[in-house]
């Protein structure tokens, strides 16, 4: 052959197999082809359209290449339809080093006093997160004791002369009360302080104390917060935004040098959005090795965190029917995600950092108020593999609705099924929302959550299920004596959750902050899904496997539960029809076919084999602190 048809036949080869590439890159300029490394896009929305052009008849993959560097977005980007993979191809976008950035890089500190610098951005910026070196750092707030104070539906009083700087403290008026109880972590905003009382804003005060787990008869209490005022801010990692001003105030940690820190403000809410309709779903797409950043969540700016569980709350200004709790039930929102997706199928990410994240990380078919298209639920074959996620505020990934469409659709199309959460490493999550999860899956089926490392968690580590048994078919006595039904239907037929697999977790460093958890949590009746080989350890008040309100038939198998807390727990009504078997505990329950051992050489081979394998592959946590991994 000559080295003339070589090259015509290396060119044929190479787009076979490759398909069409586009490139971008941080040096790069939306003025070029992108169709070469040479002549890369410089932005990502660009490189969407050119991807646009070319999806409809498709014969081949698409990749696009995403150069090392941060990009930073001033919009959401958003992907549907017209974005997806045509013909069973896809549209891969492969990052190498690659960042997307919702946030505002914050540089030219000047010192000020007591250790306290501040440094400008665009007056009228608004962000309720500042990442220092790649952590959250928390609002400038003071410690107050819950039992120093009486509670009213309007507001806190004291009389200990000892709490009269709350009266004169500047800023008061716009600050905010953080409340960290038993599983519920409330955020609550002050209106007015006068006369040894804290008035604060409405309805929010009155939806933050009734329900469970309150404000004032909270079912533990790890510790009251006065935050979110300039003059509050004394101790090293604090922060204060000043908004109008165009000023951030930050007191670096000790050894923190402020010359170094690389600071960053969350500004966007969302990062990226897959989301398409019920009739025409955005759909295969990957996304490879591209790490997400820098985001924040608003809403407590407002109203406040009216949480209920797992980022479950109460989100509309308005007070329900005041005679009973339970109507607010039906019309919890979801904590929205960075990355959204919903009416969506054959949608894979893999690799990549998750990290400094205000709110959610990913949110897969939640309900429609937690994704900005307005379109929720409807995920089918989603997966996300192998990524690292840390300084996540909100649960890090939720898997499903909460809300009568989630578990009772109205739409089949709307069930969210064959989820995939798989391989990831979740490390020191949930720091500003304490009382959310690395996984919460609500009601899925056919999915997988399995062999992720989890560690370092203020509350649970996986929850699996919603609802308490109350929408299960029949309901529930529990909810029938509370008058739920009153404010919607008692179901006849069964919700859409079973038959998923949680195996081969390895938990540990979980329950932190909190009490009522476990590595694995569970709610509501979900058939033929199985909880096995997980290996739990190191929570000195989290259960190992926690069934709770109405858990019911799961297949709860070979287990390894090492933590102090009980390696079993259940709670609730119609909390039955579970096989529990073959698993190993330290402290807790003798049940017959379970065996409970003083650690871990005690267990079978068969069991040590699962805890070794339990999490990820040793090689992929790297470098990465583990603390004591076995
Ligand atoms: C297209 O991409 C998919 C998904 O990554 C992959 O399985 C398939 O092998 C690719 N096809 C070609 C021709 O490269
Ligand atoms: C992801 O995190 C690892 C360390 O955990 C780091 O080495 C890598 O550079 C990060 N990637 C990006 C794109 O930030
Ligand atoms: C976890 O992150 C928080 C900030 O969000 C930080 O203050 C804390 O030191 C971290 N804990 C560990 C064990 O790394
Ligand atoms: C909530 O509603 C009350 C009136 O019921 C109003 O005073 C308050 O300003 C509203 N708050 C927000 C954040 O809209
Ligand atoms: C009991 O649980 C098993 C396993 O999940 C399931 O197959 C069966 O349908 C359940 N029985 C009832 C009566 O719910």
């Amino acid at each position: 052959m000559t080295s003339k048809l070589l090259l015509i036949f290396a060119a044929l080869y190479s787009k076979l197999v490759a398909g069409v590439d586009f490139y971008v890159a941080t040096d790069g300029s939306d003025s070029n082809a992108g169709t070469s490394a040479g002549a890369a896009f410089q932005t990502l929305p660009k490189a969407q359209q050119a991807v646009r052009q070319v999806t409809k008849g498709m014969t081949e993959n698409i990749t696009v290449h995403v150069g090392p560097g941060i990009y930073t977005l001033s919009t959401p980007l958003k992907f549907s339809a017209d974005d997806s993979g045509q013909g069973g191809f896809t549209v891969a976008w492969v990052g190498q080093n690659a960042l997307i950035s919702g946030g505002r890089k914050v540089t030219g500190w000047t010192a000020g006093s007591n250790g306290v610098y501040s440094a400008s951005v665009p007056s009228g910026v608004k962000s309720r997160n500042l990442y220092i070196n790649g952590q959250a750092s928390n609002y400038a707030r003071r410690k107050i004791n819950r039992k120093d104070f009486s509670y009213t539906s309007t507001s806190m009083k004291w009389t200990s002369g000892s709490y009269d700087w709350l009266t004169s403290t500047a800023g008061i008026a716009d600050a905010e009360v953080r409340f960290i109880n038993s599983f519920a972590d409330r955020y609550a905003p002050i209106k007015a302080a006068a006369n040894r009382e804290l008035v604060m804003e409405q309805n929010t005060w009155f939806n933050q104390n009734w329900g469970y787990d309150t404000i004032s008869k909270p079912n533990a209490d790890f510790g009251v917060w006065v935050q979110n005022a300039l003059a509050l801010l004394t101790e090293g990692g604090q922060f204060y935004l000043d908004s109008g001003a165009g000023k951030v105030y930050y007191k670096p940690l000790s050894g923190e040098k402020i010359e170094s820190v690389d600071a960053y403000l969350g500004i966007l809410e969302t990062l990226v959005v897959l989301g398409g309709s019920y009739d025409n779903p955005v759909h295969d797409i990957s996304f490879e090795g591209l790490s997400f950043a820098h985001t924040t969540w608003l809403q407590p700016n407002s109203i406040g965190y009216i949480d209920q569980q797992t980022g479950g709350n109460i989100c509309e200004n308005k007070t329900y029917d005041t005679s009973n709790f339970e109507s607010t039930r039906p019309n919890w929102c979801q904590m929205p995600s960075a990355i959204q997706i919903s009416a969506a199928k054959n949608i894979f990410f893999s690799g990549g950092n998750y990290t400094q994240l205000g709110a959610g990380g990913i949110g897969i078919g939640n309900d429609a108020n937690a994704h900005i298209t307005g379109v929720g639920l409807g995920a089918t074959n989603v997966a996300v593999r192998d990524g690292y996620f840390s300084q996540v505020m909100g649960n890090s990934i939720t898997a499903g609705g909460i809300r009568a469409d989630a578990h009772h659709p109205s739409d089949n199309r709307m069930i969210n099924s064959r989820l995939e959460i798989s391989g990831n490493i979740f490390r020191n999550v949930s720091s500003l929302f304490s009382s959310t999860v690395p996984i919460l899956a609500t009601y899925i089926q056919n999915s997988l959550i399995s062999h992720n490392d989890i560690y370092i968690a203020p509350y649970s580590g996986i929850c699996i299920g919603y609802g308490w048994g109350s929408n299960d078919a029949g309901g529930s006595s529990e909810y029938v004596n509370r008058g739920l039904y009153k404010y919607q239907p008692q179901y006849t037929t069964p919700t859409v959750m079973q038959n998923n697999r949680i195996e081969g977790n390895l938990i540990h460093a979980y329950g932190l902050s909190h009490t009522d958890l476990g590595a694995i949590y569970t709610l509501s009746k979900s058939p033929s899904t199985y909880i096995t080989q997980n290996y739990a350890f190191d929570s000195n008040v989290g259960f190992g496997v926690y069934t709770d309100e109405g858990s019911n038939s799961y297949i709860i198998q070979n287990n390894i539960l090492l933590s102090s807390g009980s390696w079993y727990a259940r709670n609730g009504v119609n909390t039955a029809n579970n096989t529990i078997t073959g698993n190993f505990g330290k402290s807790g329950p003798s049940m017959s076919g379970n065996t409970i051992v003083s650690d871990i050489s005690k267990v079978s081979a068969d069991a040590k084999k699962a805890a070794d394998r339990a999490g990820v592959l040793p090689e992929r946590r790297g470098n990465r602190p583990v603390s004591n991994p076995k």
